[in-house]
């Protein structure tokens, strides 16, 4: 009886496993039909910084929600996995296709609240850092930005995009590597040690958690619980709102319960950039697209190929690609609130006439003084982006932030929630501030549509590095031939406020020093924060690639 049960068994597991290879060889046989590259899916997808959000974002659209309410998920879990880089304390800036095609910007960024310490600009630091403080806070857009876009395009509940967040913020998280290697550099220790942030990120509130610490956030939790039941306006108009705006009092702030009350999401058409092979949807200004598009579109003037990323056509192009950025951060001051600044536009960065006449005044065989590439500003880092596409084809391209570092360093203790430094932003970029303006930003959250019928959901963080990231990337996919993971993986330079070009580790050694030779002034950037995120469909196979550097990955079905 025992050996006849046993036969059975092998029998089964025999036939099992001619099951398994038959269904192998099936999948492999529909990906090689489509041509499909390998890990790539079928469906719908989701590139956040982080595998645990991906996932929780999959799971979200797996379970019928649309790709706004994978965003939504995915965004909040960032809030807890990279809580550094964004939160509901902060705003965001999202790119949305719909099904019809039609490409709206989702603008929910901060505003300088109605009381704001009236010669702020005079706290700006001289050279890069951490602002710190209570004066630094806009008035965050992040919840009204959500509950707007899933009243527009949300298919599951409210409540059933925060409840695996809830739930990863009450029982803990293994501290995450990458935070542990920010923690660990000496000036991000002592910003969070010395701050109220201590409460969350430290072990008995004096030193930084590290591996094998569990990250809990208690308070934000229980936070999350109410707004997941009760929905946004208890942030803009009811309690949650009213103790955060106590503890921002306590920590010396001027955020007023108006300002919350306030708020207001813009919606806007999509700046659109004709890329010769592509066609390129970005958030016009503040937003950091018309430098993009404009660094872009200068770029398509060199008829890039395949053949562009060899020997001295490298040396060459990346040495364009230095003059176009170089010329983009002259303009970068022109990157502001549309609605204050009426007289200083940002138009002209992609209009084709524009692009041509600067492209004829960058020479092939070297560079020039910083006078020459008109006005200077200053270099910070930071935020998260979020590519998604469901099954429907809704297109989502979301990038967010509290600014740099965990914002100012200000933590609410009633509330959990850790609060933004945006109207940093304004330092080096700006003269003046106005009460309801928005800062001028690099966040760059882009969609572009291909002429073979394909969709590219990109962007990227990492503050003034952002726009280097994203347009190498699109640059190495669209025009030099790579795939998207090796687009994104390519060690970027990066050309700082000072107009010094910087090299990411891994850089070629003979195109720097051809341009070296060409007269660039190499500099010391030690901040390689730059983390693209994206997620592709071609040819019915979607590809999504999540960057590395931040130890991001994708997922999808
Ligand atoms: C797409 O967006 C446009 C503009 O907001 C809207 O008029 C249209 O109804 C939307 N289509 C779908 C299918 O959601
Ligand atoms: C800690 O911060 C306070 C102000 O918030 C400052 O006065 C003090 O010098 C800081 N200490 C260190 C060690 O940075
Ligand atoms: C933290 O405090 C607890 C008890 O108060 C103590 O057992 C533990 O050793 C302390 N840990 C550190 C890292 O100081
Ligand atoms: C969005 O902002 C732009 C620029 O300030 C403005 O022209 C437009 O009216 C705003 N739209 C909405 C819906 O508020
Ligand atoms: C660069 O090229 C221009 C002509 O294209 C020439 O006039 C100039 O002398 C060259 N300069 C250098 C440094 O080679």
């Amino acid at each position: 009886m025992a050996k006849r049960k046993s036969w059975l068994a092998c029998c089964f597991i025999f036939a099992g496993l001619l099951c398994a290879v038959a269904l192998a060889c099936l999948y492999i046989v529909w990906f090689v039909d489509r041509g499909c590259p390998s890990r790539s899916f079928k469906h719908a997808a989701v590139s956040a910084d982080s595998q645990t959000c991906s996932e929780i974002g999959r799971n979200i659209l797996k379970q019928g929600g649309s790709a706004v309410d994978g965003a939504i998920a995915a965004l909040l879990c960032t809030s807890v996995v990279n809580p550094q880089s964004m939160g509901i304390g902060g705003g965001s800036i999202i790119t949305i296709k719909n099904a019809t095609g039609e490409v709206r910007v989702y603008n929910f960024r901060e505003t300088v609240p109605k009381m704001f310490k009236l010669d702020l600009l005079k706290d700006c630091p001289t050279s890069f850092s951490l602002c710190k403080g209570s004066h630094w806070i806009g008035v965050p857009g992040e919840l009204r930005g959500y509950g707007l876009i899933h009243h527009h395009y949300g298919k599951l509940p409210w409540a059933k995009l925060f409840e695996p967040t809830i739930k990863l913020a009450r029982d803990g998280i293994p501290m995450p590597d990458f935070l542990i290697k920010l923690l660990n550099n000496p000036i991000v220790k002592k910003h969070v040690e010395n701050s109220s942030l201590c409460e969350v990120f430290c072990n008995n509130k004096t030193t930084v958690l590290g591996k094998g610490d569990v990250l809990r956030f208690p308070k934000l939790a229980e936070t999350m619980e109410t707004i997941a039941k009760e929905g946004p306006d208890v942030f803009y108009t009811g309690k949650i709102g009213q103790a955060l705006i106590q503890d921002v009092k306590a920590a010396g702030g001027t955020l007023e319960a108006e300002d919350l009350k306030s708020f207001r999401v813009n919606i806007s058409e999509a700046w659109t950039v004709d890329l010769g092979n592509a066609k390129m949807y970005i958030p016009p200004p503040p937003a950091g697209g018309a430098i993009l598009g404009f660094i872009v579109g200068l770029m398509k003037e060199y008829f890039l190929t395949p053949n562009s990323k060899h020997g001295d056509k490298k040396m060459q192009m990346y040495h364009h690609y230095i003059e176009a950025v170089k010329f983009a951060n002259g303009q970068k001051r022109r990157i502001n609130d549309p609605f204050y600044n009426r007289n200083e536009h940002a138009d002209h960065l992609i209009q084709s006439s524009f692009i041509k006449r600067i492209s004829k005044e960058i020479s092939s065989n070297h560079t020039n003084e910083n006078s020459y590439y008109k006005r200077p500003f200053t270099d910070s880092i930071g935020t998260t982006h979020v590519s998604v596409l469901d099954e429907n084809g809704l297109a989502v391209s979301a990038t967010s932030t509290i600014n740099h570092l965990f914002g100012g360093g200000i933590y609410s203790p009633q509330t959990g929630i850790i609060l933004n430094n945006e109207l940093s932003d304004f330092c080096g970029r700006a003269d003046t501030l106005r009460a309801g303006e928005q800062p001028p930003s690099s966040m760059t959250p882009a969609i572009l549509e291909t002429d073979s019928g394909g969709i590219l959901m990109i962007g990227g963080s990492g503050g003034s590095m952002i726009t280097s990231a994203v347009a190498l990337s699109i640059i190495n996919h669209l025009w030099l031939g790579m795939d998207l993971e090796k687009a994104i993986a390519a060690p970027i330079v990066f050309v700082d406020s000072q107009n010094k070009v910087n090299f990411e580790l891994g850089f070629d050694k003979s195109v720097i020093d051809g341009l070296k030779a060409l007269g660039h002034q190499v500099g010391q950037w030690p901040y390689f924060f730059n983390v693209v995120n994206a997620v592709e469909k071609e040819n019915d196979c979607i590809v999504a690639v999540s960057d590395k550097r931040k130890q991001g990955m994708s997922a999808g079905y």
